[in-house]
């Protein structure tokens, strides 16, 4: 088969046929002398952007992607496995608190987080900042970790959807990403290698979002929902606020305290609930309980501890420090904060979710490129937020820096990323629609 016919194809909006597609991802894979070169493989991505794809070629796609890697095998496990996916945010740390509250409910959490790309934080990078926490498990370790805890929290290995790292790594570079086929394929090829049986996507929406508008927001969900369910998915997908940071913290050191608090029950609202939420999907995906008793379910294992226990656990079996648990001052820390305050009295009525990713991120808490470092501790810490009162001298922000430089680059951000109103604004749904 020929690559030049296969972009022909997909150029005139023709209909890709699974030879086709298997011949695109084999090649994606590995790049093995059948003919396919790196440009074959971004002009079908770009034919792929405009044009689109079919529900039936996605599936197809995504099934390809995941089957160009290993995908974990838990069935000597029993039982119901199901993981929760984020499109990214700022400040969503909700992984941290439904895990080990769905597990704690009895179903069986793989967990393979991604790192931080860009202004949005990513799970692996918050439990590195745990000393010791080891997420590169092998698949043993998978295996013996589940088994111990129900939980397991660990990162992506080469072996995993290997057409995905070339595909995506070319999309970065050729303004292909924003394409919904492509987006479905990349991130459920990858959900689908963890060896899972149900699926709840939380799609950000707003402006700290991946996708800003509701519209945008609601086509990816829907794709990811019929995609996922044509590959054997028990799917669910809540479309959710992403306007405003979620919770107060903001960083990973910073991220990883306000995750431990909301599972000792002193949470912020909008996490415990988004985190409930999901967790109660979760219970109700692996039917262990229907939907009007799964919710009642995770708030009993956030009331008893008994999702706390999980956690800590889960960091003992993992390697990390357990201490961090009782005691923060073992989390990496700066010595140097900074206070934004405000001249007015009022209400908070905005508060810019990309620009505090983007402020957090200029502090050194997040890469622009994947091997570039990060300082676990810096961050920003949201004291008032929409819908507060203030006054002259309140704190707005706290910011926790290392250094001069990356402060004097995030302060600018931070002074125009809320706005102080007369009245308080409107109260905005956290969860926006929900598909399944
Ligand atoms: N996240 C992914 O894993 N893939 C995409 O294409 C976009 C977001």
């Amino acid at each position: 088969m020929r690559p030049g016919d296969v972009i022909q194809t997909k150029r005139d909006r023709g209909e890709l046929s699974p030879a086709q597609i298997d011949a695109f991802v084999r090649a994606a894979a590995r790049l093995d002398g059948s003919g396919w070169e790196k440009y074959h493989l971004t002009a079908l991505l770009m034919a792929i952007y405009l044009n689109g794809m079919t529900p039936a070629e996605t599936a197809h796609l995504t099934r390809a992607m995941a089957d160009s890697g290993k995908r974990l095998d838990l069935a000597e496990l029993g039982g119901s496995k199901v993981d929760k996916h984020s499109t990214g945010g700022v400040g969503d740390k909700t992984s941290l608190v439904l895990g080990p509250l769905a597990a704690a409910c009895g179903v069986f959490v793989p967990m393979m987080s991604g790192r931080g790309l860009g202004h949005s934080g990513g799970t692996l990078d918050k439990l590195e900042s745990i000393p010791g926490f080891n997420v590169n498990l092998t698949e043993e370790q998978v295996i013996d970790t589940l088994r111990a805890l129900k939980m397991a929290l660990f990162g992506q290995t080469p072996e995993v959807a290997p057409a995905d790292k070339t595909l995506y790594a070319l999309r970065d570079v050729t303004a292909t990403v924003e394409s919904i086929p492509l987006i479905t394929a990349s991130i459920l090829s990858k959900k689908l290698s963890e060896g899972i049986g149900g699926l709840v996507m939380d799609v950000k929406t707003g402006r700290g979002a991946f996708m800003k508008t509701h519209s945008q927001s609601r086509a990816l969900a829907d794709s990811l929902v019929k995609v996922g369910t044509a590959n054997g998915l028990c799917m669910c997908a809540l479309i959710t606020a992403m306007d405003t940071p979620l919770g107060r913290y903001v960083g990973n050191s910073l991220e990883v305290i306000e995750s431990i608090e909301t599972l000792k029950g002193n949470g912020p609202s909008d996490l415990t609930e988004l985190s409930v939420i999901l967790a109660a999907r979760m219970v109700e995906l692996a039917g262990i309980a229907p939907r009007a008793e799964a919710e009642g379910k995770v708030r009993e294992a956030l009331a008893s501890g008994a999702g706390l226990d999980v956690f800590r656990r889960s960091i003992e079996q993992q390697g990390g420090d357990p201490r961090v648990i009782d005691d923060y001052s073992h989390l990496p820390h700066t010595s140097s904060t900074v206070l934004v305050t405000t001249d007015r009295t009022g209400y908070v009525t905005t508060m810019d979710a990309e620009k505090v990713g983007i402020a957090a991120h200029r502090l050194g808490g997040g890469r622009s490129r994947a091997e570039d470092g990060i300082d676990h501790a810096v961050g920003v810490i949201c004291r008032a937020k929409p819908g507060e009162r203030v006054r002259p001298g309140d704190t707005i922000f706290e910011v926790h820096y290392r250094d001069g430089a990356s402060l004097v680059n995030a302060m600018p951000l931070l002074a125009s990323a809320f706005e102080i109103g007369d009245a308080p604004p409107a109260p905005q749904p956290l969860i926006v629609e929900e598909l399944s």
